[in-house]
């Protein structure tokens, strides 16, 4: 909105909802679209979900806020909760995914530190990644569009071509503390990274002494249908950042860590006065009870695969619209044949949101709690979207 007086960082759609209920948003005209971006993978169990809302309202009339300086059962809770479903044994809660990376990446050289190697504090990341804003995590996410103007690089990040196992393991120097991947690319299109090429990942880091990271805000809490992303394979990380759909559209992260790997981070190393508070504490509880439910993950497999098989017969019927179907769960990319730009226009046309990525993707991260109904309305609307285009294409070339 020009004239505004926010910053003009974002490129926002002409849309403004007034209010959300499931898989649908309804905008300040009375307007219903099918909410397929999920706020970029945030809105886990979707919109006004009644068992956030409750968590939050009944947190609400108690207790907001303390600080870290005291006790916060609630954080203490969750922590625990994390711990006993993951690989991990240590956890620091911030408010955001990049600050959740800030902490791992600070984690990972503070290891190295304490073990009286202060000079490894370099890491190892992969092109197209995306690990956030802040000034350290433009650095490790290598993109020049988010770099450019902003200063000297944050030092210390070497970065290799996506899943290229063997130019990581060239780019090992005496100073390489850790090696941070996301499990699936998000951004950078729908990427998952093969197994193999993360259990050779996890050799390499055993072999040379460093750290594992894994970057599971956008695929973590559910959205592949386990979880986190890498249980599918097999491989745990030594260090863990998460956001997004742990807070259910509450802003929150945390940093998970091995005892071993978080052996640097003791009092007064790290810090953060909103990280771990009450309200958001009371909200990552309440996602938790509902993704854990016994079948819970199990039904988002079942949907993801109904929704996969759907956009498949799509790109077959229209192949100058969409190239291929990738990714996993309900984590899934349209690659497509025309920018990605007009197809995502086409969609919301439709009213349905979706959201784009690199590599020429359109992202679907419906909420893990979405119907089959609302799956086969999706297709309908992206088959619509579609057909629009390609008759499009067909009239431009008539004439
Ligand atoms: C994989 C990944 N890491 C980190 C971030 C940064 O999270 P935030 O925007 O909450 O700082 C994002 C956000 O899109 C992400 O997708």
């Amino acid at each position: 909105m020009s004239g505004s007086a926010l910053y003009e960082t974002f490129a926002r759609a002409p849309l403004a909802f007034d209010r959300g209920e499931g898989t649908w948003l309804v905008t300040d005209k009375g307007e219903r679209y099918l909410d397929f971006a999920g706020g970029i993978a945030v809105n886990s169990l979707g919109h006004s979900h009644p068992h956030l809302v409750a968590a939050l309202t009944e947190q609400a009339a108690k207790l907001w806020h303390v600080s870290n300086l005291y006790e916060i059962p609630e954080q203490r809770k969750l922590g625990d909760r994390l711990v006993d479903a993951t690989f991990a044994d240590k956890v620091f809660f911030t408010n955001s995914g990049a600050e959740a990376l800030e902490c791992a990446i600070k984690t990972a050289r503070r290891y190295h530190f304490v073990k009286g190697h202060p000079e490894r504090f370099r890491i190892i990341t992969f092109e197209g990644a995306f690990h956030g804003r802040t000034l350290a995590t433009i650095a490790a996410g290598g993109q020049y569009k988010y770099l450019e103007g902003f200063g000297p690089k944050v030092e210390g990040f070497d970065q290799v071509a996506f899943d290229d196992i063997d130019a990581a393991e060239k780019a090992i120097t005496p100073e390489t503390a850790a090696i941070l991947i996301e499990p699936v690319q998000g951004e950078g299109g729908i990427r998952p990274v093969p197994t193999q090429s993360l259990k050779r990942l996890r050799q390499l880091c055993d072999q040379r002494g460093l750290l594992l990271i894994f970057d599971e805000v956008q695929c973590g809490i559910g959205r592949t249908g386990k979880l986190f992303a890498h249980e599918w394979t097999g491989v745990t990380p030594d260090i863990m950042a998460i956001a997004k759909g742990i807070g259910g559209g509450f802003p929150m992260g945390a940093c998970l860590a091995t005892d071993e790997a978080a052996t640097g981070m003791t009092a007064g190393v790290h810090g953060t006065t909103f990280g771990g508070n009450p309200l958001a504490m009371a909200v990552g509880n309440a996602v938790l009870d509902v993704v854990l439910e016994d079948g819970f993950l199990e039904d988002v497999q079942r949907k993801a695969l109904l929704l996969k098989q759907g956009l498949a017969a799509v790109a077959d019927e229209f192949p100058d619209v969409i190239e291929d179907i990738r990714g996993t769960g309900l984590m899934l990319g349209l690659k497509c044949a025309m920018p990605n730009t007009k197809v995502n226009m086409a969609l919301r046309d439709q009213h349905l949101l979706a959201v784009p990525a690199g590599d020429n993707v359109i992202r679907l991260l419906p909420p893990l709690t979405v119907t089959d109904e609302e799956i086969g309305e999706a297709l309908k609307r992206i088959r619509g979207g579609a057909k629009g285009l390609t008759d499009a294409i067909a009239a431009e070339a008539a004439k």
